[in-house]
C-alpha cells in the first residue's frame, strides 16, 4: 500500500493511541463518510478516521445532525470500511442511539462494530454518560468520548458557541474529562473549548485529547474533510483552514468547453445538415 508515511505504516488500534500520547507524537483525524475519500485518507497516513455524524450536515445536507440515524451511520461506516487498512476507525453513535437505555446503546455500538466494522463508538456527553461508557468498555466496545460543543444538544443549546468560558463550566469539562477517563474512554474529542482549557485537561489526563477548535495543544487535531478541502455550504468555523476549494475544481471540470469542430468541418457539416433538413 503506498502510504505516504511509510516511517509509520502499522496499524493504528484505541490502545496504541496511549502509548502515541506516552510518546509525545502528534497525530491526525479526518472524518470521511464513503470509500474513496477513505481510501485517500488513509493511503495518506491519517491515523484515525471517523465517520462522523457531520455526514447529516456535509453529506445528507441537513441543518445540524439531530436527523442522522443509525442506519445513516451504518452504511457509511460499511463503505468507509472496505476502503482503511490502517488507521482506527471510529464510528459515531448518532443522537437517539444511546438515549433509551444501557442494553439499547450496546445493540447500537454491537451492529455498528459488527455489521460495519467499525473499532470503535464515539459519544457525546461527560459525566452523564459515564455509566453507559463503562457498560461499553465491559462488553469489549472501545469508546471514544466527546465534551466542550455536543452539536447533538444544538435544540437546548440555541447556537454553536464555545463552551467552558468560566471558571465554573471549565472545571466542569475537566470533571467529565477525568470521569471519561475513569470510565474507560480511550480518548476524548474536545469540542470549542478555550485553548487554555484544552491544554489544562490535555496534560491532566493519560488518554490523548482529540482538538476540533481547540487549539493547538490537544494530542490529537480533527477535521471534517469537506470543511478542509472547500466542499462545504454555508459558513465555515473560524477556526478551520481551507486547504483547497475543490467546489471550484469540480465546477470548473464540469464546464469545461468541449473541442471546437474547425470551422471548415463545421461549414461542411451545415451544408450536410441542410441537405437533410430538406
Ligand atoms: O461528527 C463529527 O464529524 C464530529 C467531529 C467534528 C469531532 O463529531
Amino acid at each position: 500500500m503506498p502510504y505516504l508515511k511509510p516511517e509509520r505504516p502499522e496499524k493504528v488500534t484505541a490502545p496504541s493511541l496511549r502509548a502515541s500520547k506516552e510518546r509525545g507524537e502528534r497525530l491526525v483525524c479526518l472524518t470521511a463518510y464513503d470509500y474513496p475519500t477513505a481510501r485517500i485518507v488513509d493511503e495518506a497516513g491519517i491515523d484515525i478516521i471517523l465517520v462522523g455524524d457531520s455526514v447529516g450536515n456535509v453529506v445528507l445536507g441537513y441543518g445540524n445532525t439531530v436527523p442522522v440515524t443509525l442506519e445513516d451511520i451504518l452504511i457509511h461506516v460499511k463503505a468507509v470500511r472496505r476502503g482503511v487498512q490502517r488507521a482506527l476507525l471510529v464510528a459515531d453513535m448518532p443522537y437517539g442511539s444511546f438515549h433509551t437505555g444501557a442494553d439499547d446503546t450496546v445493540r447500537a455500538a454491537l451492529r455498528l462494530v459488527k455489521e460495519s466494522g467499525a473499532e470503535a463508538v464515539k459519544l457525546e456527553g461527560g459525566q452523564k454518560r459515564v455509566k453507559l461508557v463503562r457498560r461499553l468498555v465491559n462488553e469489549e466496545i472501545s469508546v471514544m468520548g466527546h465534551i466542550g460543543l455536543t452539536p447533538q444538544s444544538i435544540n437546548q443549546l440555541g447556537a454553536y458557541r464555545v463552551q467552558g468560558k468560566t471558571a465554573d463550566a471549565a472545571r466542569k469539562l475537566l470533571d467529565d474529562a477525568y470521569a471519561l477517563e475513569e470510565a474507560g474512554a480511550f480518548a476524548i474529542v474536545l469540542e470549542l473549548v478555550p485553548r487554555e482549557i484544552a491544554e489544562l485537561i490535555t496534560s491532566s489526563i493519560r488518554i490523548p485529547t482529540i482538538g476540533i477548535g481547540a487549539g493547538v495543544h490537544c494530542d490529537i487535531q480533527v477535521l471534517v474533510f469537506h470543511d478542509l478541502l472547500g466542499l462545504a455550504f454555508g459558513k465555515l468555523p473560524r477556526f478551520v483552514r481551507e486547504y483547497a476549494n475543490l467546489r471550484e475544481t469540480i465546477t470548473d471540470a464540469i464546464t469545461q468547453e468541449s473541442y471546437g469542430l474547425p470551422a471548415e468541418a463545421a461549414e461542411e457539416l451545415k451544408i450536410e445538415l441542410k441537405k437533410v433538413n430538406k
